[in-house]
């Protein structure tokens, strides 16, 4: 795995440049992200490009031995350019305007947006598509980011009906599809529909559904648009994007197909703040982030990846600015979040940002280096990585135990139709992840469809549309198979199948399901050692009960080498099902020490220590905020 930094020369004087240049590569930095939010600088005014600055900044680089990955900078268009074009800012769900100001001013609906997307692309890469010192481009910057990928504008309105036309072919299937008999919901053409957002209640949940994925297909439109342009000008090299932590806007299986690399952007104390976790878990992971949060991600986003080839484009190296509370990460931390990367399979790290900037949005937010220009706490964390990583050489891949079946529009359809609180697919991949983790096994995530040879165990935790391609996977695989509740509870235009839930998965499981129900907090089954909260699915049929309550209610149902969970996967039910389904797969493994996590690569085994405490691992110690791999003899 390499390691690099994100720069921005454009914040500095040009003398410190090459100084910045020779330090990176002192301290074991390869890699180099410039660019993503310059376009001011770039293009001063309309048409009137400033190149020589960064001709020089990018010789600068590439003179001290980095290799650069240029971002394309439309997540930043200047202030002209939105002067020209009032309109091309999103609404939001109340329709105002979401102006200039900061940055991803934009609705991605906008055709002359687009085309000056394209134009700011084509120029970047004339310039520097076969500079050498470029080996890969970071296409925009975080798609998503500030809650941008829906607009509700009258550029979206149009390119909705437009993709709903493509879509449906006539409005008769339409209103079929979406059941718009109900409440006189029909529409005479494709003219006539309107955003959902504005209606006196919720709108048409297959409505919502539509919009929800119409709105990921035109983030998926405006980056092809990018990358049609680099493989153009800039051949062999790779296209990345950033990804977020937690975030579902966009279909991200999509993006990788793009793409070359899959990149994210890795804090895990800011998204322990931000998400949800329990006050407890905040409390006692503050300093290091909870055990699973960078793990998922990594995990997530190798299986979105085309060829699996992802990477961290900003890591975490101090306090940020942004999250509720900004704790800075113990000592350790940086360099222990950096070898899970490289455990996890990443190919290249980079952290976020080398200098502290004095200005600005973000001046709290640390870098490698402190605003003085002296070294930051992390900046020695980023060279003992460097150096663990040249003494580690190649530890293998991590090998295949456990798949996970994840999709977007899960995602999608809990949020439109939550049918109680804080029911989500994301979180409940989140709970079954955490849970196989803390046994030591190492997941990975797969789209819905896809082969499942040589898993000995596969998780579908809620996945409320049950494709045709999933069900025969699922048939033709070996292993022990675990679906969650609300999985084929659905169609993909979001009505209820034929029969009942889980419709397709139904042959699989061996039951239907008769009723379902939401439980409010303090309204739990209680069973030996476990509970069902939140949620329960009422069965019947040819399965056989696992799992039952005192009160006769059935928390899981088991039909040959398949599960089916009827509570919600979380706490200790998750664990009670998922130790039942991990004996039965021979994967069987002791539970590990608090905050303890392994990933078991070709070569050995990598082992975290998040906890609070030292733990034993493998017959030695291992002490808090410290990490160990351990060949295989
Ligand atoms: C990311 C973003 C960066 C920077 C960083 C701060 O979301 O891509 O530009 O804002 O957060 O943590």
């Amino acid at each position: 795995m390499k390691l690099g930094v994100c720069y921005y020369p454009e914040h500095w004087p040009e003398e410190r440049w090459p100084v910045d240049a020779r330090t990176m590569r002192e301290v074991g930095l390869d890699r180099v992200r410039i660019g993503e939010f310059a376009w001011s600088r770039i293009e001063a005014a309309p048409g009137r490009f400033e190149w020589d600055w960064l001709d020089r900044a990018i010789a600068v680089l590439a003179d001290a031995g980095l290799e650069i990955i240029l971002g394309t900078p439309t997540a930043t268009p200047p202030k002209w350019l939105v002067d020209r074009m009032p309109d091309m800012v999103a609404l939001d769900q109340l329709g105002r305007p979401r102006d200039f100001g900061s940055r991803r001013h934009y609705c991605f609906s906008h055709a002359g947006y687009r085309e000056e997307a394209r134009r700011i692309t084509r120029a970047i890469a004339t310039r520097y598509g076969r500079n050498p010192a470029i080996v890969a481009w970071q296409t925009d910057n975080e798609y998503g980011c500030h809650d941008t990928v829906q607009s509700f504008s009258p550029a979206a309105r149009d390119a909705f009906r437009q993709w709903l036309a493509e879509r449906y072919d006539d409005i008769g299937s339409l209103n079929a599809a979406w059941g718009n008999v109900f409440w006189s919901m029909e529409y005479r053409s494709f003219d006539e529909i309107e955003l959902p957002n504005l209606t006196v209640t919720e709108a048409n949940p297959s409505h919502w559904l539509a919009f929800r994925r119409f709105s990921s297909d035109q983030v998926m439109a405006f980056n092809a648009a990018q990358v049609e342009i680099l493989r153009d000008l800039s051949p062999g090299r790779d296209i990345t994007h950033n990804a977020m932590g937690f975030y579902t806007g966009y279909d991200h299986f999509a993006l990788g197909a793009q793409i070359d690399v899959l990149g994210w952007d890795s804090y895990p104390l800011g998204f322990l703040e931000q998400f949800r976790f329990s006050d407890a878990d905040k409390t006692t992971y503050a300093r290091t982030g909870h055990p699973d949060i960078a793990a998922f991600h990594h995990d997530l986003y190798r299986g979105c990846a085309k060829d699996r080839r992802w990477s961290v484009l900003e890591q975490q190296p101090g306090p940020v600015n942004w999250a509720r509370n900004n704790p800075a990460p113990l000592d350790g931390m940086v360099h222990l979040w950096t070898m899970e990367a490289a455990a996890h399979g990443a190919e290249m790290l980079c952290y976020f940002r080398w200098r502290q900037a004095p200005f600005a949005q973000e001046q709290m937010h640390a870098g490698l280096l402190r605003p003085d220009a002296e070294p930051a706490p992390a900046l020695a964390e980023a060279t003992a990585s460097f150096e663990a990583l040249e003494r580690l050489g190649d530890t293998g891949k991590p090998v295949k135990q456990v798949a996970i079946v994840f999709a977007y529009d899960a995602e999608w359809i809990t949020q439109i139709q939550p049918q109680g609180e804080n029911l989500s697919a994301l979180w409940a991949a989140f709970a079954c992840y955490s849970a196989l983790r803390e046994r030591g096994l190492n997941v990975d995530f797969v789209p819905p469809g896809a082969p499942l040879d040589g898993y000995a165990l596969v998780v579908v935790p809620c996945l409320p549309f049950a494709p045709d391609e999933l069900v025969a996977s699922l048939m033709a695989c070996s292993a022990q198979v675990l679906i969650g509740p609300r999985s084929g509870s659905k169609t993909a235009e979001l009505t209820i199948p034929e029969g009942l839930a889980p419709g397709p998965l139904s042959e699989l499981a061996g039951l239907a399901v008769s009723r379902s129900e939401s439980l409010r907090p303090g309204l739990t089954h209680a069973g030996n050692g476990w509970e069902v909260t939140r949620w329960l699915d009422h069965g019947e049929g040819a399965a056989a009960p696992e799992l039952v309550c005192d009160d006769g209610v059935v928390a899981s149902w088991k039909h040959g080498a398949v599960r089916y969970l009827a509570g919600w996967p979380e706490g200790s039910l998750i664990r009670e099902v998922l130790s039942r389904a991990i004996a039965d797969a021979g994967l069987d493994m002791p539970a590990l020490p608090t905050g303890v996590r392994r990933v078991t690569t070709e070569a050995g085994s990598f082992w975290f220590n998040y906890g609070p405490d030292t733990a034993e691992v493998e017959g030695t110690l291992l002490h808090r905020a410290n990490w160990r791999f351990v060949a295989r003899s």
